[in-house]
């Protein structure tokens, strides 16, 4: 029994990336390795300018190269918690094959103001962050990650990421000796009142948690001007099961998508029979949320990026919506798996199995914008890694969730699939899945990629 290769590399992805930032950080180490070129979103990228040593990012570290550039190279862009990658067919109107993801997931924020304490206790004040199973983050040992802006000695704003290296906060629950109902009316969790964590003992202290950010990243705290901070779990992922064939971890749903898809484009650019249309990776942030931000799938990032990207090539706006019209995306995202103590919370014909191949995802509402071009396509690359695949289709009688897929496809006006790997306990700080799973998508994904149409 020994836990395959590709679920140890996704686990030690996730383990990497408590927030979407430090997750496009982990992308463009991995992306960088492979020789891809960081391109400025500042400066120009077409003719010889030399790529992006990211001065926006002073942790940035890509080691790439400054090269001669003609905007040919494998190439990626990050902004923030979000990252567009590309590689292959370099002529500005051949097809795009995409892999989008979400490099984000439910958490609790620290609110700008978080000083806070009652009874002997400091505490930082929090808010939740897109459709969190709050129960989950009770009673966890949590550390603190994230992005702080910075005063830089010449008037701008430097970032600087952090992450605690131990735990330094707990929502502890209710003792079940007060909370007799708990057993009839279930557990009430007031988002207000019941989440906010300790973090010590003694009375609060206005400036604290700016004090100790500051200790984090190295500055005086006067010079920390914003942040961006989160609590994340900080147990690691594990193989989970008496054959080890389960990956307990957090954040699955997306960064399990994010990985594979940046693995797939790293495949594709090593593979000897060069198929003719370009291979694209967007890693958008703030899905969780609606996905209406300047980086988010439903603004218009991507799209300019492909725009610049295709006049780099030397083509016009012409080109990029040619290319456009013969372009699919595949909107990789988590599926659910069908739950063994909920069987009827789940269509009868379309059960999921965890273990059982990539799952595409069918809503006939555009909850998922799974289309039938889409999906042939998705199962010829299936055929193609030799890998399995599940067909979901939602119960009738419970709302469907959604994702960037049907944003992603409306906003390019674009064929789309929408694909994910199953899992159980969806928005839990911790969430379950099938090891094989991962490289059932490796490979799925790849062969996206790869497969010449
Ligand atoms: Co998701």
């Amino acid at each position: 029994m020994s836990v395959p290769a590709p679920a140890l590399r996704l686990a030690e992805f996730i383990d990497a990336s408590p927030t979407p930032h430090h997750a496009t950080e982990s992308a463009r180490r991995m992306l960088a390795e492979a020789g891809f070129i960081e391109r400025d979103p500042t400066e120009s990228w077409s003719g010889a300018e030399p790529s992006a040593g990211s001065g926006a990012e002073p942790s940035a570290g890509s080691g790439a190269e400054p090269s001669a550039g003609s905007g040919a190279e494998p190439s990626f862009v990050v902004r923030d918690g979000s990252l567009i990658a590309w590689a292959g067919a370099t002529a500005p109107d051949a097809p795009l094959r995409m892999i989008g993801a979400h490099t984000d997931s439910p958490n609790l924020r620290i609110r700008p103001r978080p000083d806070t304490g009652l009874a002997g206790f400091r505490q930082l004040g929090v808010e939740v962050y897109g459709g969190a199973l709050v129960n989950s983050w009770l009673d966890r040992d949590l550390g603190l990650a994230g992005r702080v802006a910075v005063r830089a000695g010449d008037g701008s704003v430097g970032h600087e990421l952090f992450r605690s290296d131990r735990a330094v906060l707990r929502v502890p629950q209710l003792a079940i000796h007060l909370d007799r109902d708990i057993t009839t009316a279930g557990l009430l969790l007031n988002k207000q009142q019941h989440l906010t964590p300790v973090w010590g003992l003694g009375d609060p202290v206005a400036g604290d948690f700016r004090t100790w950010l500051a200790g984090e990243v190295g500055v005086d705290p006067a010079e920390v001007l914003s942040w961006d901070a989160a609590c994340f779990d900080v147990q690691p992922s594990a193989p989970l099961g008496d054959d080890m064939d389960l990956l307990a971890a957090p954040r699955l749903d997306d960064l399990c998508s994010c990985w594979g898809a940046v693995r797939a484009l790293i495949h594709a650019t090593t593979e000897s029979n060069a198929p003719s249309h370009a291979s694209v990776v967007v890693l958008n942030d703030h899905e969780e949320v609606g996905s209406t931000t300047a980086t988010g799938a439903a603004g218009d990032w991507l799209a300019q990026v492909l725009e610049r990207r295709a006049l780099a090539l030397g083509g016009d706006r012409s080109d990029l919506l040619r290319s456009l019209a013969m372009s699919h995306l595949l909107s990789a995202d988590m599926a659910h798996g069908t739950h063994p103590n909920y069987p009827e919370r789940h269509e009868p014909n379309h059960w999921i199995r965890l273990g059982g191949g990539p799952v595409i995802k069918h809503n006939p509402n555009a909850r998922y914008a799974t289309d039938d071009t889409g999906a042939a396509l998705f199962v010829l690359a299936c055929e193609a890694a030799a890998v399995p695949y599940q067909q979901y289709s939602h119960r009738g009688d419970l709302a469907c969730g959604s994702t960037i897929g049907p944003i992603t496809a409306a906003a390019l006006a674009i064929n789309t699939v929408d694909v994910g790997m199953a899992q159980l306990s969806m928005h839990s700080s911790r969430e379950l899945m099938a090891t094989s799973d991962v490289d059932a998508m490796e490979r799925s994904f790849t062969s996206w990629f790869t497969t010449a149409h």
